[in-house]
Parts: C-alpha cells; sequence; structure tokens
C-alpha cells in the first residue's frame, strides 16, 4: 500500500512552487494583484537607476483591455542602467535570479523573484509571454519572455537587436485577475507614496481613462550607491550561517571564511570562538558544516563580546529630502521630521527610523467627506500598503498616547504619518514583504521619533487656540470703538477728536490683540492681561 503512495514522488521547482502559491508574493485580490505587479517593476526601476548613479524617471502606463475580465496591460518603463542581453531572460523569466540576493546591501529588491513572478503572473491569466525592450550600453534588445516552469527556466523569443544609445528597461505584460482602482490599495495610492519616499524620482502614471498624472522630482541628487556589507556576527540565524557557509567561494576553511566574511571578527575573536568550541573542526570546508555546528558557532557569538556594526551601508531618506516632499505632496500647515540615530535589532542588524509627521493641508485621507488619520509606512523607501494590521510600524504608532499631546481622536485628525524603517536587512513578515516584525528596539525608535514629533505638533495646536481665542475677543472688542469713540469725544466736549480716539483705539486693540505683538501681553499677579510696550516688557 505504501508503495503506491510514493508512486506519486515527484520534484517541483521553485516556479511550479510559486505559481501554486502566487498569494505568497502579494498576487491575492484584485486590486492588491495590479499593486503588486507595478511594485514589482517600479522598485526594481529604482534600483537599476539608482545603482548606476542615475536620477531615476520612471514612467507607468496601465491600459484597460477588458474590464469585466479584469485584463489590463501594464508598461513600465526607466532610464536606468538596462540589463545585458544574456541576463535578461533569467532576470525576468527565472525565479530566484538576480544581482541582489547574495549581497547584503539595502536596496529595495532582495530575493530574485519580483520580476520573475510578474511575468509568471501574465502567464497565469493571460497565456501570453511579456515583452520587454532593454538599452545596455550601447544595444537594444527587445524581446519576449515565458517561464518553463517545470524547470524554472526562461523561454526567450522574437530577439530583435539594434545599437541604440537609449539605456533603461522596459517592461510590458498584459494581465488578468486584476482591477485599477483609485482607492488606498490602488496603484496611484502606491506610487503617490513611492514619490514621498523618493523625491529624487520623476514618477508618472497614465491611468486607465488615459489622465496623467505626474510626481515632480523635487530633489536633484542621487541617493549614494548602496555599498555591500559584511554581517555581524549578532545579526545572524543558524539557517543564515548555513546558508552563507554553503554559497561561499575561495575558502578553504571555516576560519578563513569567518575571518573575512563577517564585520568585527579579528583573528583574536576567532581564537576566543575555538577556545569556546573546541571540539569543532575549523579546517574544515565552509561548505561542509552541519547544522548542529552552526548552530552551536551561533550560540557561542551570542556569549561573546562584539563591537556594535558599524552602520555604514544604511542609508536613510534624509531629514531634509522628507521635509521637501511632504511639502511639495501634502502641503501641510505644520511638519515636523526627525531622523533618530542609528540603532541595532537582534543584536547585530543596524537600522535607522525617520519619522515625519503633517497636519493640515491635504494630510490624512478623506473618507465619506471627513479627515481620518494615515499612517504611512516604508522600508527601505518602499510604501507597505497591505497587512497594516500585523506591522510593528502601526503597532508603534498605536501605542502612542495622542491624548497626551492634545490630539484627542487621533483617527479622525487631518494628519500623516511617515516611519521609514532604513536596513541592509528588513525583518519582514512574510515573502510578500508588506509588514515588519515587532522588533522591540525598532518599536522603540519609531516611538521615541513619534513622540518628539507630537510634542512640537502639541505646541503648534496650542498656538492656533490661542490665535483663535485672540482674534475672537479682538472682534468682540472691536463692534464698541466707534460708539465708544462718539461717546467719548462728546463728554469730552471736543467732538472733532472722534476719529483720533477711533484711530487710538483701534491701535491699542491691535497691539493687545494683534498676532505679532502678542509677546507684549503679560499677567498681572491678579491675573489681569495687561499690555507692555517695548521699553517696559
Ligand atoms: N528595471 C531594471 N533595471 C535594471 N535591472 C533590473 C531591472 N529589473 C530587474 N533587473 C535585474 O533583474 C534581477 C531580477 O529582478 P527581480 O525583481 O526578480 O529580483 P530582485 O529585484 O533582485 O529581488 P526581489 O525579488 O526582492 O524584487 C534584479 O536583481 C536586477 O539585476
Ligand atoms: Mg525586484
Amino acid at each position: 500500500m505504501g508503495d503506491d503512495v510514493f508512486k506519486e514522488f515527484k520534484e517541483h521547482s521553485v516556479a511550479e512552487f510559486f505559481k501554486k502559491n502566487r498569494q505568497m508574493l502579494g498576487f491575492s485580490g484584485k486590486v492588491r494583484s495590479l499593486t503588486t505587479i507595478v511594485h514589482e517593476l517600479v522598485t526594481n526601476s529604482l534600483d537599476g537607476a539608482e545603482e548606476a548613479g542615475i536620477l531615476p524617471e520612471v514612467k507607468v502606463v496601465i491600459n484597460e483591455i477588458d474590464r469585466d475580465e479584469g485584463i489590463y496591460r501594464v508598461r513600465v518603463e526607466d532610464n536606468g542602467i538596462g540589463i545585458p542581453f544574456k541576463h535578461l531572460g533569467k532576470a525576468l523569466g527565472m525565479m530566484l535570479a538576480g544581482t541582489k540576493f547574495h549581497r547584503y546591501v539595502q536596496q529595495r529588491g532582495q530575493q530574485g523573484i519580483g520580476a520573475a513572478g510578474v511575468t509568471m503572473y501574465a502567464q497565469l491569466t493571460t497565456g501570453k509571454p511579456i515583452h520587454a525592450v532593454s538599452g545596455y550600453k550601447g544595444v537594444k534588445v527587445s524581446c519576449d519572455i515565458s517561464i518553463d516552469f517545470k524547470n524554472n527556466r526562461p523561454v526567450v523569443s522574437n530577439v530583435v537587436k539594434e545599437p541604440s544609445d537609449w539605456h533603461g528597461l522596459i517592461y510590458e505584460a498584459e494581465v488578468g485577475d486584476v482591477k485599477y482602482d483609485r482607492g488606498v490599495y490602488g496603484v496611484y495610492e502606491y506610487l503617490k507614496r513611492t514619490a514621498i519616499a523618493n523625491p529624487h524620482a520623476q514618477i508618472t502614471l497614465i491611468d486607465p481613462s488615459g489622465e496623467e498624472f505626474v510626481f515632480p522630482r523635487s530633489v536633484f541628487e542621487v541617493p549614494p550607491k548602496p555599498k555591500p556589507v559584511k554581517p555581524h556576527p549578532l545579526g545572524i540565524t543558524t539557517h543564515d550561517l548555513i546558508d552563507f557557509c554553503h554559497h561561499s567561494r575561495g575558502y578553504s576553511t571555516l576560519n578563513q571564511f569567518l575571518v573575512n566574511e563577517f564585520a568585527r571578527f579579528s583573528q583574536k575573536k576567532l581564537v576566543e570562538l575555538r577556545e569556546l568550541l573546541p571540539d569543532i573542526d575549523f579546517k574544515k570546508h565552509p561548505h561542509q558544516i552541519t547544522w548542529e555546528e552552526a548552530d552551536r558557532i551561533v550560540k557561542a557569538f551570542r556569549k561573546m563580546k562584539w563591537i556594535a556594526p558599524s552602520t555604514e551601508g544604511i542609508y536613510p531618506i534624509g531629514e531634509e529630502q522628507i521635509r521637501t516632499s511632504m511639502k511639495n505632496i501634502l502641503d501641510p500647515e505644520f511638519l515636523e521630521v526627525v531622523e533618530r540615530k542609528p540603532s541595532v535589532f537582534r543584536g547585530g542588524i543596524p537600522f535607522i527610523v525617520e519619522v515625519a509627521l503633517a497636519y493640515g493641508g491635504s494630510a490624512g485621507r478623506r473618507v465619506a467627506g471627513r479627515s481620518t488619520s494615515d499612517i504611512m509606512r516604508f522600508a527601505n523607501r518602499v510604501p507597505l500598503l497591505f497587512d497594516a494590521g500585523g506591522c510593528g510600524i502601526t503597532e508603534a504608532v498605536r501605542s502612542i498616547d495622542w491624548k497626551r499631546y492634545g490630539l484627542k481622536n487621533f483617527d479622525e485628525l487631518p494628519v500623516a504619518v511617515l516611519v521609514n524603517v532604513s536596513s541592509v536587512h528588513i525583518p519582514y513578515t512574510g515573502a510578500g514583504k508588506q509588514a515588519l516584525s515587532s522588533e522591540d528596539e525598532i518599536i522603540g525608535e519609531i516611538r521615541n521619533a513619534l513622540m518628539e514629533c507630537a510634542r512640537k505638533l502639541q505646541r503648534h495646536l496650542q498656538g492656533k487656540i490661542r490665535e483663535r481665542e485672540r482674534a475672537t475677543r479682538k472682534r468682540a472688542v472691536s463692534k464698541y470703538v466707534n460708539q465708544l469713540a462718539s461717546d467719548l469725544s462728546e463728554l469730552a466736549g471736543c467732538p472733532d477728536k472722534r476719529d483720533w480716539i477711533v484711530q487710538q483705539l483701534n491701535e491699542i486693540i491691535e497691539q493687545k490683540y494683534g498676532g505679532t505683538r502678542a509677546k507684549m501681553i503679560a499677567k498681572k499677579e491678579d491675573g489681569e492681561e495687561v499690555l507692555l510696550d517695548e521699553e517696559t516688557g
């Protein structure tokens, strides 16, 4: 009987796996699927431009082919470095292939699944290959690409090559089971947020109605080129260590591998480690390390004292950049931006938190004509639109006692909170990369930054209340000026002085209740307000 069961024993490729489990890549729900497609392609475009030191220009065009059937054409064009022809098929038509997975570097892409995932989705929902045009080092190539799922191999056809100075990538696909939507989970919102966190990029969207939206560039400097960094011994798991060892090249012993591949790993540290683990053979080839050995090494790392990891290789958006883009896109009445100092989570992974709090203008969302607060989450400048409930960033924002800062109904205020976490290793909760796990240190940093912003907002709002009260009083008192001046001038027997009295009274009111001289108002001991002039003040 058992033999029959194993007749069906088969191996599967990673492409077949994701074909069955496309929701793991974010392909679930019509609106979300379309946003995921745009997200994967746009993150690649931004990475591809920045890596070559080019200010990114990305154009997204979405055409409706059959709305009832949910079929659309998506086209994303960038001015990046392009992809050399020999890698083009694999880059866009093979799962787990790319330039980023094996490096410890802060980029938007990490896994080498994104683009091929979109190619897969197009194929599964419309049966059509995708069309790509790549301009790289003087050659422009256009071709069609699909995936051979069984072998996880790209199938490239209709190749046309021509010389050209143009560089960049155009990726075009016909996809089904999607829907274009202007709501909070849609492509428009995604691109708007991408623009907020990437003010150095020029992003254009042409939506299915033909309307063009341009999120213009407001910062004209290319962010520094991300530098690969070595992992810190306290920042890795047993699984990571095994993975690094098995993929290592050029080392014949574990000794060499550890000293060269980890940050802060000196010969002295190696001696210390070997003393802690005398029965492990550190002369063996790194490919031969066992799970048990890796596990003991990682545990020994945690018992040793290490210099904190260096924070180079982490690039936040930058305080000034956030300020410029928030002003540009939200035009708020109040804005505070805080960039925290680099910190470390899990003992060995450095990160930087940036927070902005905007009030008024187009900050927040309008739902059925009413304002609501908006939490904009980002990881390495990529907007996270989905799975908000299970995200550490949401948890941190929700944990603030906003009432303490005079914001009674936080949910109903025209407030936008931006949180960006930058790291070479973002602790996502799943392969869909939409939520951060609740690391205590990250939550703590976000909370501190938020409280700093909230205190400033509180001061701003209190100032506004005082301003309003002053204006009301001014209006109330001004009503009596004319009558009072007439009565006074008559009483004093000099009716010709009426206008002069009006002028004097108005001046007094202006001094007392006008905005600019407000600081000249002081309180006497009995609580009465008096006006101080420059000399007495
Ligand atoms: N627009 C582009 N410009 C330049 N290179 C690109 C572009 N799009 C994709 N690539 C190349 O193709 C590779 C595969 O892209 P893909 O999106 O599948 O993976 P990734 O970006 O490395 O990681 P992730 O799965 O996290 O997105 C990239 O690593 C990059 O080398
Ligand atoms: Mg990618």
